[in-house]
């Protein structure tokens, strides 16, 4: 019997953006927007075959856990080890996608997904210590909650091309950014 992972866990994403666009108020299909751009950025910086897949799973679930650190927070847990409250549901994220089978090693791909690229993220890590894919996720996950409107005229795209110039070496490496800015004009 054939299974469809990559289905499934876009199923998956679709009902948890649901309950993230009630909790944190994301915009429909969150996910699967910052899954197409990461997937995109990969290629153009030469990523291909299975790793492509495991980029879209990772990117798919990159907030699985929000909704688990939210009731944490409610059970007034929140703050554990020196981990910022940023930082928990990266932790539980990554704990929970340990048994997805994927095709090569993701380790910290989630762990890392709201790392900034000059160390100020949560984990305090540099980009140059931060998986490739957590870094592209990252980016890709800010630009789409920057572009929240959900307009696609040029003036947005300025916009949003200024600010993803003005965060390189800030929020996001510049490997990152010119692949982005190479594909998206
Ligand atoms: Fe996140
Ligand atoms: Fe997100």
């Amino acid at each position: 019997m054939k299974f469809d992972v990559l289905g499934l866990l876009a199923a998956c994403s679709y009902a948890l953006d649901c309950v993230e666009a009630e909790l944190i108020k994301v915009t429909n299909n969150h996910s699967k927007r910052v899954a197409y751009m990461a997937v995109c950025t990969a290629e153009k910086m030469g990523i291909q075959g299975q790793s492509l897949q495991d980029l879209a799973e990772c990117a798919l679930l990159h907030d699985n856990a929000v909704a688990q650190y939210i009731q944490e927070e409610l059970q007034n847990d929140a703050l554990r080890n020196g981990v910022t409250k940023l930082g928990r549901h990266c932790t539980i994220g990554e704990k929970n996608l340990k048994n997805i089978p994927f095709h090569n090693d993701v380790f910290n791909v989630i762990l890392y997904h709201h790392e900034n690229a000059d160390g100020s993220g949560p984990f305090g890590k540099q980009w140059n210590e931060v998986p490739l894919f957590a870094r592209i996720i990252h980016m890709c996950d800010t630009i789409d909650i920057f572009c929240r409107s959900m307009k696609s005229d040029s003036d947005e795209w300025k916009r949003t091309e200024e600010f993803v110039i003005k965060s390189k070496d800030k929020l996001f490496d510049s490997f990152c950014v010119e692949a982005f800015l190479m594909l998206f004009r």
